[in-house]
């Protein structure tokens, strides 16, 4: 069984998600850690439900980006984790953990990558006027959503209305992520 870290920043449904499938046996897999950088973070209260240890750990805590980054890694490898899943981690990865964690590293992002990296993607596509957007799920390299693509799955955008393709675009990616992990945890 391969050990997981899920890092978060913010309502966590995705981890959510992930965790019920661990625990269900749809994913071959244990989350060793959940990782927050928001002490507010509802991901936390969700990870006592299953139980998962959380470490709340923020960069202005550290000296530098690298400092923080090395914390993990520590974390990380006295549990043995194997696979770092970002779920709604709102920073970019620096490199002390992409080289600790090479082509190991997962994002999910709420479009049809190259279009719409960054913040808000949901909405700049809606503004934009696309008709169909998606999820994409990607390894992490330096870049902003930049890394190689693993899966994607349309959603049709809801015309003008930002709520609810935001909706539909969340019940896929939680069907997504699984589904993405799976696949590249049993290649592995
Ligand atoms: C998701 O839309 C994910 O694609 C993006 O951040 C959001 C996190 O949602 N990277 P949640 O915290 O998993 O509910």
């Amino acid at each position: 069984m391969k050990k997981l870290a899920v890092f978060a920043s913010g309502s966590g449904s995705n981890f959510e998600a992930i965790a019920t499938a661990c625990q269900n046996g749809e994913i071959d897999a244990s989350i060793e850690w959940l990782i927050v950088d928001q002490p507010e973070a509802y991901a936390i209260e969700r990870a006592k439900k299953f139980n998962i240890p959380t470490l709340v750990l923020q960069p202005k805590q550290f000296e530098s980006r690298a400092a923080y980054e090395a914390e993990i890694v520590k974390q990380l490898h006295e549990k043995d984790v194997e696979w770092v899943v970002l779920a709604g981690y709102m920073r970019l990865v620096g490199d002390t953990l992409l080289d600790a964690f090479p082509n190991r590293i997962l994002n999910i992002h709420p479009s049809l990558l190259p279009s719409f990296p960054g913040l808000d993607a949901i909405r700049q596509a809606v503004r934009h006027g696309v008709k169909v957007t998606g999820v994409t799920v990607h390894y992490v390299d330096q870049g902003m959503d930049t890394g190689p693509i693993i899966m994607q799955r349309a959603v049709d955008v809801v015309d003008g209305d930002e709520e609810a393709t935001a909706a539909a675009i969340h019940e896929v990616e939680h069907a997504l992520y699984k589904e993405a992990l799976q696949y590249v945890l049993h290649r592995s």
